[in-house]
């Protein structure tokens, strides 16, 4: 164990426990952008650094490993500064459309430029002007978004196995994308949405969310896909008691949510589902009931246990069977 103190709080961890792990461990956050717990480490966007007493320079926490008796500061005015000039420099080469933006209010650049008060950029200079790439049904991406963070080329790798997508070019050139700068549709994308889930600012969206409401707006639910026997977990996410979507659960995406599941929510509102089982009630007339009660009725559970006995015992099949 390694003993250390964040904030004047002291600290105790594994050894190999990162600052950033130790810091939450206690409850102390500190702004990310690159890091995603369920991705490897990345160490890219500087946004975690923290000051290390006796360090020349800011440390980035998510990858630095913690050491004996470590004295760190989280929100030092050195740190906030930092922050600030990479919030700036961020924002120098971003669309700024917010309003319009459909990840409002879970975007971790406008959180943190709202928390540390960076309104515009001071650097002014060339901008990307990318074509959107709307090519395929699910994912809309927009690289004028992007900030390089790389989590979505991780996830593609990571969890999926799939690396359809990755960083080409250089510079104030470089960009995220499939191989040979194809639209999304002619890579080996399959929709798992992974990427869209880790990305932290609105360059992936999820095309069945858009404009169908603000992440305030909407409640999740947690839920087990019953499509097949994997029983993944994934969240549905309802607006006004309607379901408008589904995706893998943000904190375990190491358990992608198939397409099968993502998209099967169609059948919810789909007007030729089976329809509710109807029980005749004492006065003649046929009444809704759930599933739950009429599978529990005797009648029923006969006749499961009959078509159950037959299939064990094929020579036994009758014609209604
Ligand atoms: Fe640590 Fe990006 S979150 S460098």
């Amino acid at each position: 164990m390694v003993n250390l103190t964040i904030n004047g709080i002291t600290v105790k961890v594994p050894a190999g426990t990162t600052i950033l792990e130790a810091a939450n461990s206690v409850g102390i956050e500190i702004p990310t952008l690159c890091h995603h717990p369920a991705l490897s480490k990345f160490g890219a966007c500087r946004m975690c650094v923290v000051e290390v007493q006796g360090a020349r320079n800011l440390s980035a926490s998510c990858t630095t490993p913690v050491s004996e008796g470590m004295v760190v500061e989280t929100e030092s005015e050195r740190v906030v500064r930092a922050r600030r000039v990479i919030l700036d420099l961020l924002l120098a080469n971003h669309p700024m459309d917010c309003l319009t933006c459909q990840k409002l209010g879970e975007c971790k650049l406008s959180d943190y430029a709202y928390h540390y008060g960076v309104r515009q950029t001071s650097f002014k200079g060339e901008k990307h002007d990318y074509p959107l790439d709307d090519s395929n049904p699910y994912i809309v991406r927009d690289m004028n978004k992007c900030i390089l963070c790389g989590q979505c080329v991780r996830a593609c790798e990571e969890i999926k196995g799939q690396s359809a997508i990755g960083f080409a070019y250089r510079s104030f050139s470089t960009q995220v994308g499939p191989p040979l700068d194809e639209p999304l549709s002619y890579s080996e994308c399959v929709y798992c949405n992974n990427c869209v889930i880790v990305c932290p600012v609105g360059a992936l969206t999820d095309k069945q969310l858009l404009n169908k409401g603000r992440s305030y707006e909407v409640e999740k639910e947690p839920v087990i896909c019953s499509f097949c026997e994997a029983g993944c977990e994934f969240e549905i996410i309802r607006r006004k008691n309607k379901v408008i979507g589904v995706e893998a659960k943000a904190a375990a995406p190491g358990r992608p949510l198939c397409l099968k599941g993502r998209l099967g929510l169609n059948f919810i509102y789909n007007p030729e589902a089976t329809s509710p089982p109807l029980l005749k009630a004492d006065d003649g007339s046929w009444q809704e009931t759930s599933w739950e009660t009429a599978l529990g009725l005797e009648q029923i559970i006969n006749k499961l246990k009959q078509l159950e006995g037959q299939k064990a015992n094929p020579a036994d099949n009758s014609k209604e069977a």
